[in-house]
């Protein structure tokens, strides 16, 4: 397939035209274009902007980052959410290193066996980067595509999605040079720019004479997603543990929902239980200790990717004792200004504001605190 498709050169020359200014499409080189399409797998173009600018700053090369600390990526990463895109990226740079030479592979069988490169990762960056005609398949092109042809199947299916794949490889273009990277950006543009979820710009867009939802005024229709389960709630309380002017912090196990980063001590609530029984309880059995609350801060709602917590955080301290950390879980007392050194899940960002003024207060009262330095 060539750009002389009537519809592929209409594309291409809509793109010419209406593409955005965006960094990654500055360069060619895959690393970055890699960077730049694992944050915008699940991210908004204009959030991704600051975070790649900096990223590709402190780890210009994909040896850099393999070098890189896991603590220094994820606070690259703070407030970008979805962690296990980062640990898998890093992870995958070390590989690089490792296995490759420094080289990253650049067939789809074997950048596909890379942490975290799925399909979409795999076709976006090799066509974008080194013009391989493989098809991205992404929430943006599927919606784009559905409506094009009025197609009512279910997106949320691997079937819906395989079906669209093999369609759009038989149009990908081969040539001239760089069409097969422009045709995936130029797709992904229509969908963020003229076919979006809400309100498409249907009379901006040079298709819409053929296109099926459109001419059959069914645009709500398409792309047709079958309802999502309902995601769990769970109620969740976490001690601010205050001693001597620091607070106490673990670090989460590398594996698992949001590895590698701080949080405070706490834990779900069991049935019946209030948040300040759930605190007392956490805290004795994680860490072997018995507290009494100062203050409690404001309940702090947060959405992760499969479930939703009620989150109370609670300024504490010790009634007598110490605590005991866990075994093998790295552990800080720290300061308040120590605080944003720290990558933290996004949950506890929502409630910095409220522990910062609290030790603004605390040191205004304790005009000398004696050792107590920050
Ligand atoms: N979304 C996913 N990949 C993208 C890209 N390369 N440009 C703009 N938006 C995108």
């Amino acid at each position: 397939m060539t750009t002389k498709h009537p519809n592929v050169k209409k594309l291409l020359d809509w793109f010419q035209t209406n593409q955005r200014n965006l960094p990654w499409r500055k360069t060619k080189d895959i690393y970055h274009i890699w960077a730049s399409e694992v944050m915008l797998q699940q991210t908004q173009v204009t959030t991704v902007i600051p975070y790649y600018k900096r990223f590709l700053e402190r780890f210009p090369t994909v040896g850099r980052l393999a070098r890189g600390s896991e603590q220094e990526v994820l606070k690259l990463w703070e407030g970008m959410g979805y962690y296990s895109r980062i640990r898998n990226f890093h992870r995958a740079a070390r590989q690089v290193m490792t296995v490759y030479d420094g080289k990253i592979p650049d067939t789809p069988e074997t950048f596909q066996k890379l942490p975290g490169v799925g399909p979409y990762i795999a076709a976006a960056v090799l066509s974008i980067a080194l013009d391989i005609p493989l098809p991205a398949v992404d929430g943006n092109v599927m919606r784009v595509y559905t409506r094009f042809h009025g197609i009512a199947d279910d997106i949320r299916k691997n079937t819906t999605r395989d079906r669209i794949f093999n369609e759009l490889k038989g149009i990908i273009p081969t040539e001239p040079p760089g069409a097969a990277g422009d045709f995936t950006q130029a797709f992904m543009e229509l969908g963020a720019l003229i076919c979006t979820p809400q309100k498409p710009r249907c009379d901006a867009c040079p298709f819409h004479e053929q296109c099926i939802a459109f001419t059959t005024n069914t645009i709500d229709r398409y792309p047709f997603k079958s309802p999502a389960g309902k995601v769990p709630e769970y109620k969740v309380s976490i001690g601010i543990i205050i001693k001597e002017a620091k607070f106490y912090i673990q670090k989460r196990p590398s594996e698992g929902h949001l590895g590698g980063l701080w949080e405070f001590p706490g834990g779900k609530a069991a049935a019946g239980e209030s948040p300040e029984q759930t605190l007392f309880r956490e805290c004795k059995e994680e860490l072997g200790c018995e507290v009494e609350i100062l203050q409690p801060l404001p309940l702090v709602r947060h959405a992760y990717s499969h479930f939703k917590i009620q989150m109370s955080p609670f300024i504490c301290q010790l009634k007598h004792g110490d605590i005991h950390p866990q075994e093998n879980r790295p552990f800080r007392w720290i300061t308040i200004s120590e605080l944003d050194i720290y990558p933290f899940p996004g949950a506890n960002h929502k409630f910095f504001p409220r522990l910062k003024e609290y030790f603004t207060d605390f040191f205004a009262r304790n005009k000398n605190p004696g050792c107590f330095t920050v």
